[in-house]
């Protein structure tokens, strides 16, 4: 996830500090690079570099900027290593145009060799120079600015959106296909940003572009066009009444639900990090190679963890020990060496559970991977390869997004591991979207039933049986309810006993495991239980449970992963009618910095 601005005015002005500011609203979304570019009497200004908003605006003067247009980028690494060269925002071959973009061009190695080809200058490896000069290469061919942005679009596939401008024009054009682009118009000036609490501080007459919608913005008006035909566009000007912090939240009412929400969009973003990754391929091969391969991790990392090992062994039969990293270092360091492989896996990289477990690990010599979120983060500075999350922040305590991803990432790494083609994962955001729409309202009822249960259990199998793990730390964390997560053939074993009229158990049901789900459902229905299966629509499921959630039909390990999202649902708004704030949790903090 990166973050683009653009600013307008028809007057020649310290544009810097408006810049700088919108660079730091926009700092969640990336943080490894920064830059920006101003347009001043026909001559571009471009200033970036590696590092943090305040440390490069600091050592490049940004805040010192002047013009009448500009635009500033924060890169979070995807195409390119972070560096000032990769940096954005860039320039077309001869300095007269400069651009940035947020989002991931797919095809970018095969258009920098055809640019190379065709002349241009191509400066570095990063995908929003690849925007730049796809639409040079049009203007070169004798298009005007619009139609250069629409062939553009037909060369560059991904989801991305970009700012660009020219050095002797009075206006900036921006481009949306996938990720998130706002235009805000002001008393003299109008702008465009990656989301809209950035221009919120600016102004509250905003357009929010649908995909295909190009934009040119002067300093006192906009036209927006259509990519298909060029055709001018009706955009209604809307006055947002929203505070800040309920923009922050997007409309959402809580952290916790926004964040659900964009699941399918941050996975859709993973999955093109990871294909552009170059640590995939060598990381993959030391997974294959080592002796033993350890997956560790806290809480519902740990979870995603386990789900990671089912489905290495499932999908690429390579048997992978989950393990709790506290767990690592009393059961399993004293024995692992140099042939051995840890992947380390946490939300915010600062996990002090993990990082002792690492540093036990190197100290016998492991050879230690990570997969975290928070890039710059201690995991992803001590492990010798690290694969990004991508999710942006997650502020809510209770980890959502960073749960699918990661579980999406170890999918990912199974396929690689096993031979299968990746392409083969790419309907599972739609898939996501799909479960969200369709659970939501149903879960919302469950919820309110359920809502003063104070025990409950959540039992999953196979890929399944992580996410009942997963699901019942969730319910605890934010509704204070006792919920226990268990294999669900463990159950006749002991808590059997516990069961009276009404008790809730949850089934989590996946499409090979049905006869032995129903099995349990009736072993607790026949003394009174309720029992809510989660899972693929099927009769013999709907006839023997109370309630059936319904996800959509998949594979066993994708539907592992869909089916954590009504969970989740449940979890928040059974937390909200019992009265707590979801995103805060009592006693809980979102990084367990002590041991
Ligand atoms: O940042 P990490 O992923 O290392 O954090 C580990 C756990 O503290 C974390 O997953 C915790 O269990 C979540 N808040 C649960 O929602």
């Amino acid at each position: 996830m990166c973050g683009v601005f653009g600013y307008v005015t028809n007057r020649d002005e310290a544009l810097g500090p408006i810049l700088v500011e919108a660079a730091q609203r926009l700092t969640y979304r990336g943080y490894d690079s920064v830059g920006a570019a101003t347009f001043r009497d026909g001559r571009i200004d471009l200033r970036k570099d590696v590092g943090k908003v305040d440390a490069v605006a600091e050592r490049h003067g940004l805040r010192d900027m002047r013009g009448s247009r500009g635009i500033t980028q924060l890169r979070w690494a995807t195409f390119g290593a972070p560096s000032q060269v990769n940096a954005q925002p860039h320039l077309d071959s001869d300095g007269t145009m400069a651009g940035a973009h947020n989002g991931n061009v797919v095809n970018n190695a095969e258009l920098r060799v055809e640019f190379a080809v065709e002349g241009m200058t191509v400066r570095s490896e990063n995908d929003g120079e690849s925007c730049v000069h796809a639409v040079e290469r049009h203007l070169r061919r004798g298009a005007g600015p619009i139609d250069a942005i629409r062939l553009a679009y037909r060369d560059l596939e991904g989801d991305y959106s970009f700012v660009i401008g020219r050095a002797d024009d009075d206006r900036l054009y921006a481009f949306k296909k996938g990720s998130g682009l706002v235009v805000g118009i002001g008393d003299g000036f109008t702008c465009v940003s990656s989301d809209l609490p950035s221009i919120l501080p600016l102004t509250r007459d905003v357009i929010r572009l649908n995909d295909g919608e190009i934009v040119t913005l002067w300093a006192d008006r906009v036209e927006v066009r259509s990519v298909q035909d060029g055709e001018v566009l009706e955009r209604p000007v809307e006055t947002v009444s929203e505070s800040m912090d309920a923009a922050r939240k997007g409309g959402f009412p809580h952290f916790m639900a926004k964040e659900i929400h964009e699941q399918p969009q941050v996975a859709r973003e993973l999955l093109h990090l990871l294909d552009a990754s170059a640590d995939v391929g060598p990381l993959v091969e030391r997974m294959r190679e080592a002796r033993h391969l350890y997956l560790v991790g806290c809480g519902t990392s740990y979870h995603a963890a386990l789900l990671g090992s089912v489905y290495l062994a499932q999908v690429a039969g390579r048997v992978a020990i989950p393990v709790l990293a506290p767990q690592f270092i009393a059961q399993y360091a004293p024995a692992v060496g140099p042939e051995d492989v840890g992947l380390f896996v946490s939300q915010s990289g600062e996990t002090k559970d993990v990082l002792n477990a690492l540093e036990a690990a190197d100290r016998r010599g492991m050879v230690s991977f990570g997969l975290a979120n928070v890039v710059g983060s201690a995991l992803t500075r001590a492990t010798q390869r690290c694969l990004p999350l991508g999710c942006g922040f997650e502020i809510s305590v209770p980890a959502t997004k960073t749960f699918t991803n990661q579980v999406l990432a170890f999918l990912y790494l199974a396929y690689r591991l096993g031979g299968r083609d990746t392409g083969e994962l790419t309907g599972i955001p739609e898939l996501m979207e799909q479960t969200i729409a369709a659970v939501d309202g149903p879960i919302r009822a469950i919820a309110q039933d359920l809502a003063d249960r104070n025990d409950l259990y959540c039992l999953g199998y196979g890929a399944t049986y992580p996410i009942a793990l997963e699901g019942a730390l969730k319910l605890k964390e934010i509704t204070y309810a006792h919920c226990e997560g268990m294999l669900s053939t463990e159950f006749k074993h002991g808590p059997l006993s516990a069961v009276s009229d009404g008790y809730p158990i949850v089934f989590v049901a996946g499409p090979s495991d049905t006869p032995l789900i129903i099995s349990g459902i009736n072993e607790v229905k026949v003394r009174g239980a309720r029992a809510i299966t989660i899972g693929q629509e099927d009769a013999r499921l709907r006839a023997n449970g109370d309630d059936l959630i319904t996800i959509p039909a998949s594979d066993p390990q994708v539907s592992a992963l869909l089916s954590v999202i009504p969970l989740q649902l449940l979890s928040y708004h059974m937390s909200v009618l019992r009265g707590f704030d979801p995103d805060f949790p009592r006693n809980l903090s979102k990084t367990l910095t002590v041991d």
